[in-house]
């Protein structure tokens, strides 16, 4: 009888699991964009935008340039000191909030409801873009403390807004690198340690 309910409770907790991992479509490769020139061309802050939630393709496509899996060795489209690959990034919307994961491309719930306000932190332009990107550094996932650590983690979390940016240029989205934000209210709701930095954010949306 035991096992049964330890059965039972097991695959209840698979079904449940399964529920809040979302795969991606695949990354579309043959995406009409502009080239990276035009795109460099064209890119600036937005800080307006469409309230329509982005398609599925293009959340895919644009998770996919910020920091995707691109090589079979499991390296990303941005580079990171050492390669140790310590950006979360979070995507929150008006339904909830979910972590990426690279190697699978596919979204898992981290939390429910809409916390965009805790990212927007008094910029209300943000609370408006459908989708707001957010990067957390691991530290201990770096594995390197002191200021050379600051500084590294920094640049590779620069790197993934600016390849967030450039994806928006190229594909006709509108958005803008953030340091703003309410780092205690967004690590209260993730659960976020003191080896766990909020560091920038990216509101993404439709042109307006
Ligand atoms: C690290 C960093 C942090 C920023 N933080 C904010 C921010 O909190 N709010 C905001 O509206 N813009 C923010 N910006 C956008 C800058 O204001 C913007 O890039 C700058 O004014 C230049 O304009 P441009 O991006 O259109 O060239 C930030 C940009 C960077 C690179």
């Amino acid at each position: 009888m035991k096992k049964l309910a330890l059965m039972a409770a097991l695959l209840l907790m698979g079904t449940v699991c399964f529920a809040q991992t979302k795969n991606l479509p695949e990354p579309n490769l043959q995406r009409k964009t502009l080239t990276v020139m035009e795109s460099f061309k064209q890119r600036k802050s937005v800080r307006e935008y469409s309230a329509k939630m982005l398609s599925d393709q293009d959340l895919s496509d644009l998770l996919w340039a910020a920091q995707g899996k691109n090589r079979e060795d499991g390296r990303l489209t941005s580079p990171t000191a050492m390669n140790r690959q310590e950006i979360r990034l979070y995507v929150f919307t008006s339904k909830n909030v979910m972590l990426y994961d690279p190697q699978k491309h596919s979204l898992t719930q981290v939390a429910e409801g809409d916390h965009r306000g805790i990212v927007a932190a008094g910029q209300d332009f943000a609370k408006a873009a459908p989708v707001s990107l957010l990067m957390v550094a691991d530290m201990e996932k770096f594995a390197m403390k002191g200021a050379n650590a600051q500084w590294m983690v920094g640049a590779d979390a620069g790197i993934v807004t600016q390849n967030i940016n450039l994806f928006c240029s190229a594909a006709g989205l509108a958005t803008v690198t953030r340091g703003t934000m309410d780092q205690k209210a967004i690590s209260s709701l993730l659960g976020l340690n003191e080896n766990l930095i909020p560091v920038l954010n990216n509101p993404v949306g439709y042109v307006k």
